[in-house]
């Protein structure tokens, strides 16, 4: 493959997300890998989405973690860990150690290791007495726990249904993984919940087209560090449900015959074809349980919204066998 007048490949980050994105485009049915989404554009119209009348699942899933906080915060052990993938700037966390001062270490984990730490400056300023251990890793992959904390008890945090992000067999690794840290009594899972199609479309297709620009900066995105030349006015934004697969699919549709140029490869797009970003699976109780005890956990209670749109599920380690 050549790299040629691919100004911005002189980092490990650039050169894999041009394997990701021509192992993704050349391919039979054409992706993209979500994780791509993320850049400092990419996040800032994540935290929109985040505001938006249409997104219910940031704000409700912030009413339940408020109305049920000292019952959650009470499954850290006195002295135990709280640890966080995915933390982002830890709002939804604080609500936990506001109301759990008997919690005596924070493991927020994070792939933006900027972001990461100016967060855990500010986590330390507001609570002294907690041990903040920033960890820089990619929730997808195996990560290594602060040794400092091998022989606390511990609890994992995983809230805004990043799980339903996650290919199924990949959400049940992610777990399994959990499961086997030294010390895990307890996982807290945040899951939106099977509901009205159109409701759920409507959260990510919204009128003011801000998850339309969300899903399309990763073609931007592709132009400025990869040296594509993918004209974003020939794909439109689409969001599906998929019934049968419990889950929203996003994804992005050629309007035209045409071709695009990335990392020295001629890639064809079809009229109507369509790359694959991202899918929010949604969950019902059994289907949280299957989740659960596929990856050795069992569901030990389940607290949700008054309208049950969003849940966050307590999953308590099933013993050996
Ligand atoms: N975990 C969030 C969700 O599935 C992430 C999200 C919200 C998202 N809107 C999105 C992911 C649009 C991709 C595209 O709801």
């Amino acid at each position: 493959m050549t790299l040629a007048n691919t100004p911005s490949l002189h980092n490990e980050t650039a050169r894999a997300f041009l394997r990701d994105a021509i192992h993704g485009l050349t391919g039979a049915r054409k992706s993209l890998p979500p994780k791509w989404l993320y850049d400092h554009a990419g996040s800032a119209l994540f935290e929109e989405i985040t505001g938006l009348p249409e997104y219910y699942p940031t704000r409700t899933e912030i009413s339940i973690l408020r109305a049920h906080a000292a019952n959650l915060a009470g499954y850290i052990s006195e002295g135990g860990a709280l640890v966080e993938l995915g933390s982002g700037a830890s709002i939804k966390t604080r609500l936990l150690l506001d109301a759990g001062p008997h919690i005596a270490a924070y493991v927020p984990i994070d792939i933006s290791a900027a972001f990461l730490h100016a967060t855990a400056d500010d986590l330390h300023t507001r609570y002294p007495h907690l041990a903040v251990h920033p960890t820089v890793g990619d929730f997808a992959n195996p990560i290594a726990l602060p040794a400092a904390l091998h022989d606390l008890p511990k609890v994992g945090f995983f809230p805004g249904s990043t799980i339903g992000n996650l290919d199924p067999l990949d959400a049940i690794a992610l777990l399994v993984r959990a499961r086997a840290w030294p010390g895990i009594e307890t996982f807290i899972l945040g899951a939106d919940l099977v509901k009205d199609p159109q409701v759920l479309i409507d959260a990510y297709d919204d009128k003011a087209g801000v998850t339309a620009r969300f899903i399309t900066n990763i073609l931007t995105r592709m132009n400025a560090e990869l040296g594509a030349d993918f004209d974003v006015d020939r794909f439109d934004y689409i969001a599906e449900w998929n019934a049968d697969a419990a889950q929203i699919q996003m994804s992005l549709m050629a309007q035209v015959d045409h071709h695009v140029s990335l990392g020295g490869q001629d890639i064809r797009f079809a009229n109507q074809e369509s790359i694959a970003v991202s899918q929010s699976r949604k969950y019902t109780m059994d289907s949280l349980e299957n989740l659960a005890d596929a990856a050795g956990w069992a569901v030990h209670e389940v607290v949700t919204d008054p309208e049950t749109n969003f849940a966050v599920a307590v999953l308590k380690a099933q013993s050996p066998v």
